[in-house]
């Protein structure tokens, strides 16, 4: 089957789990894992960041860095498709008990003249904005890449009010593959970061959370208290290491072929596809016809080992990956025209 229906479904390759196999251990809760130590060494490093924790998944990685950022009560002004706010079960409010406000944006950057009348540093009646968050590619814009110039100018906003501001980069090397930049600096202007290894690069699991260290100590003590401290885990930083050096290269192949299918969309009666959006692997579009709405498109699609699932009755979401081949993009395109033509 092509699986277009997220990224996260991407298999480890053989050459992925013989690394896991290979990998030197220990018991990380005592930070005595090479690997991870490696690997967080790695992460630090690519994000410019001083520190950096390894976290079992990007929602972790989110729910952590929040609960060092913010006392209960502040503000978290975040977007109001950001993944944090629909797709992570409410943590930012239960766990961490923020008072989340969500501002519209265009492709996932927030309107800075709301930002700015939003942002307070709080008064007698007022509590104050504690974080702002940005998502970097942001999913439901349409894997929209925020450029480092827009982050700078969300950052320097919030900075003014001395509130920091928290990266969900779960996507950040499609991002930065996207637009040509090094992820150090797209992620330059941002204080915090969760960044994933089980989506575009295809590793089984992990994120990690990067920024300054007294931010990583607090992290790591949030971590430990959500359940989050592994012991061998170095067989997942393998994963993730291997996933650095050999997909992060292959990510704009995925962004040519999300291109390709989404052209092919475009020419399709009936299809609305907004092609400035697709910009990196995602490609949302919308069914408008008569004789076939979203959810039957998908069990047509399943004919030809297409495997793709409908948001609502109008609304797809492909996603390509690193098992998604050129060969893979012409079976879908093919399909595509066959079924709709
Ligand atoms: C933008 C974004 N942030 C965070 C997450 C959460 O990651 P995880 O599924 O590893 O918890 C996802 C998951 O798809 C995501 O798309």
């Amino acid at each position: 089957m092509i699986d277009l229906r997220s990224d996260v479904k991407a298999l480890p390759s053989p050459q992925m789990l013989q690394a896991m196999i290979g990998a030197e251990l220990g018991d990380d809760v005592f930070g005595e894992d090479p690997t991870i130590n490696a690997l967080q060494a790695r992460c630090a490093e690519l994000t410019g960041k001083q520190a950096a924790l390894f976290v079992t998944s990007g929602t972790q990685g989110n729910l952590v860095s929040v609960y060092a950022l913010i006392e209960p009560g502040e503000e978290l002004i975040c977007h109001e498709l950001a993944h944090i706010y629909h797709h992570e079960r409410g943590g930012m409010a239960a766990v961490c008990g923020a008072l989340v406000r969500p501002l519209p944006g265009h492709y996932g950057m927030l309107d800075l003249d709301m930002l700015a009348d939003t942002l307070t540093a709080g008064d007698l009646h007022r509590q104050r904005t504690g974080v702002v968050t940005l998502e970097n590619t942001h999913n439901a814009c349409g894997g929209t890449a925020l450029t480092a110039q827009q982050t700078a100018a969300v950052a320097e906003l919030a900075h003014h009010y001395g509130v920091p501001v928290h990266l969900d980069a779960a996507r950040i090397f499609n991002a930065a593959a996207a637009l040509g930049v090094a992820v150090a600096e797209l992620v330059e202007p941002v204080d915090t970061l969760t960044l994933c290894f089980s989506k575009g690069l295809g590793a089984p699991a992990g994120s990690m959370v990067c920024g300054p260290a007294d931010f990583i100590e607090k992290a790591q003590l949030a971590r430990k208290l959500f359940g989050g401290g592994m012991r061998q885990v170095g067989i997942l930083g393998a994963a993730a290491m291997w996933a650095l050096e050999h997909n992060v290269p292959k990510l704009p192949d995925d962004h040519r072929r999300a291109r390709q299918i989404a052209e092919t969309l475009a020419e399709l009666p009936g299809i609305d596809v907004d092609l400035d959006s697709v910009q990196t692997n995602m490609v949302y579009f919308l069914v408008n016809r008569e004789d076939i709405n979203a959810p039957q498109l998908c069990d047509r699609l399943a004919e030809y080992e297409v495997k793709a699932t409908a948001r609502d009755e109008r609304k797809i979401r492909f996603v390509t990956h690193v098992d998604v081949t050129d060969q893979d993009a012409e079976t879908v395109c093919t399909a595509l025209r066959e079924i709709l033509t």
